[in-house]
């Protein structure tokens, strides 16, 4: 047995012996599901600079500049499909999960079947009219985006995906029962997040202050791994999933 058999043991422990079991996942969640993650190899801002393309700012100022980086989001999300980590966490339910926390906003969770999903950066999958404030379906629209033609409301406004810019406030009532979850958890599942962009990266933390344990699952060390982490399972989400639910079958 290696330290990553002993890691993996500690954490279905922990697992099995949770009431109540928060969920925070990153962009590192979807990789397996086809999706770029934001920072590091391969990664959405070493193509786009996010202060120059993924900006209130800039959506209201050059919309076309901000609808280059929607596109490509968007032609990701659309199709995609949740893998067997996904599925794995509908299954953890039966354990004690009770909030999936998510960054990510290609509503891979959802397809899934989880069923208490809460989407702090909001969706691309959905879009509203910045006039008038009417709300879409992205696939409904989807043939002029992957066109590159910017979706137009009827009242003659730009559309925007649902999801958050730099510079926008989250929803609070999506903040704040995220907040309540990461509190109320004794065991906190934080997949897939390089854990630097606030508010997001800062549950982690307030559930450790709650008295929870933090078991972390990322290919790469995070700035919580060291300071806050109980658990580190290091490795892709699908597989570390896996063998957490395999052990309750
Ligand atoms: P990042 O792209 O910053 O980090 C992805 C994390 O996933 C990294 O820590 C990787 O090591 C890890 N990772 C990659 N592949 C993995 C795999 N197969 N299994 C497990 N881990 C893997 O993504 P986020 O932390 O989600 O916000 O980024 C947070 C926010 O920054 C995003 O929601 C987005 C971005 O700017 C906005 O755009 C507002």
């Amino acid at each position: 047995m290696d330290e990553s058999d002993e890691e993996i043991d500690r954490a279905i422990e922990a697992v099995g012996s949770a009431d109540k079991i928060a969920v925070l996942t990153g962009a590192g969640m979807s990789v397996e599901s086809g999706i770029a993650p934001f920072r590091g190899e391969g990664g959405l801002w070493e193509k786009f600079d996010a202060e120059e393309y993924a900006t209130i700012n800039t959506l209201h100022k050059n919309p076309e500049k901000s609808w280059e980086l929607f596109k490509v989001q968007i032609e990701e999300v659309i199709d995609a499909e949740p893998h067997e980590g996904y599925d794995a966490l509908v299954e953890l339910e039966k354990k004690g999960v009770d909030e999936v926390i998510t960054q990510n906003v290609d509503g891979l969770h959802e397809k899934a079947g989880s069923s208490d999903v809460l989407e702090l950066h909001g969706t691309l999958l959905e879009l509203s009219c910045i006039d008038c404030g009417n709300g879409f379906r992205t696939r409904d629209h989807f043939s002029d985006i992957s066109e590159g033609k910017i979706p137009k409301c009827e009242c003659g406004g730009i559309m925007r995906p649902d999801a958050a810019l730099f510079g926008e406030q989250l929803d609070p009532s999506v903040m704040e029962r995220s907040l309540y979850a990461a509190r109320e958890s004794d065991l906190m599942l934080v997949i897939g997040t390089s854990a630097v962009v606030q508010p997001a990266a800062s549950l982690p933390s307030m559930a450790k202050r709650s008295g929870a344990d933090i078991l972390e699952i990322n290919l790469d060390s995070t700035p919580l791994t060291q300071s806050i982490s109980d658990i580190f399972l290091k490795g892709k989400a699908a597989k570390m999933l896996s063998y957490l639910v395999d052990e309750f079958d």
